[in-house]
């Protein structure tokens, strides 16, 4: 395994609540299939950060923020969590409520990482003002693929779904800030990745709370099993 999944996992994944309830579960799915995906998704971004950083110029950085402030932020939150919040229905909303809060946050981290995006582009001098990336067709678009589209994924299903996206694909997240917390000197780079390390990795702690707590039974853990199966279906193609 490579050390820095290692120290993701040994910090984050295998460390569990004494008497959690759907734990098992997750180790299970961890074991059988997260680990590979992470192992491959690490050892991509790993290539890519080497061959970035070999180009000795800087416009993999603006490349990276222009993609980034949509697909990582307001565009894909208002999009994907918003819809996820609706797969909650009235009736559930009692016994999901600390969900719809995590949803909630998580709308809003996402936002601010945008923001951190947009940061990158101004401290470059690539753009004068945030209004101008209105005007720029790489920072309006959504690459991610989708499930009933705009990236609204596993809305409508079922509200525990979406915890499969969260454990899984947000680990990916925190892996990618790892390894460029690892590689890449400058400051502003490393400035936008420190500032959103804790909001990504509590977006997996999001999926992870979850599933430890809430999937205890077939009928709230095959909906995880489901959203898990759709994302490692995609592992050989979307970055
Ligand atoms: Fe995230």
């Amino acid at each position: 395994m490579h050390p820095i999944l290692e120290e993701f996992c040994d910090k984050w994944v295998w460390p569990t609540m004494p008497g959690a309830p759907g734990a098992a579960f997750r180790l299970k799915l961890t074991r059988e299939h997260c680990l590979k995906g992470w192992e491959i998704a690490l050892e991509r971004t790993l290539a890519e950060i080497e061959q970035d950083l070999a180009n000795n110029d800087e416009n993999w950085k603006r490349e990276k923020a222009l993609r980034g402030y949509a697909a990582e932020g307001v565009a894909m939150s208002i999009k994907q969590m918003s819809g996820q919040l609706l797969s909650v229905d009235i009736a559930d909303q009692e016994r999901y409520i600390d969900l719809q809060r995590m949803r909630a946050r998580q709308i809003w981290d996402e936002c601010k990482h945008s923001k951190l995006h947009a940061d990158v582009l101004l401290g470059k001098g690539w753009v004068k003002n945030e209004r101008e990336l209105m005007d720029i067709a790489a920072a309006n678009t959504q690459p991610l693929p989708a499930y009933f589209g705009l990236s609204m994924m596993f809305a409508h299903i079922h509200p525990l779904a979406r915890a499969a996206q969260n454990y899984y694909q947000e680990a990916i997240a925190c892996l990618g800030i790892m390894a460029t917390l690892d590689r890449v000197a400058d400051p502003l780079v490393r400035h936008e990745h420190l500032s959103q390390r804790d909001e990504e990795l509590m977006h997996f702690m999001e999926g992870k709370f979850q599933i430890d707590f809430l999937c205890t039974t077939p009928q709230t853990q095959q909906p995880v099993e489901e959203a898990l199966g759709y994302l490692l279906h995609q592992v050989g193609g979307i970055r």
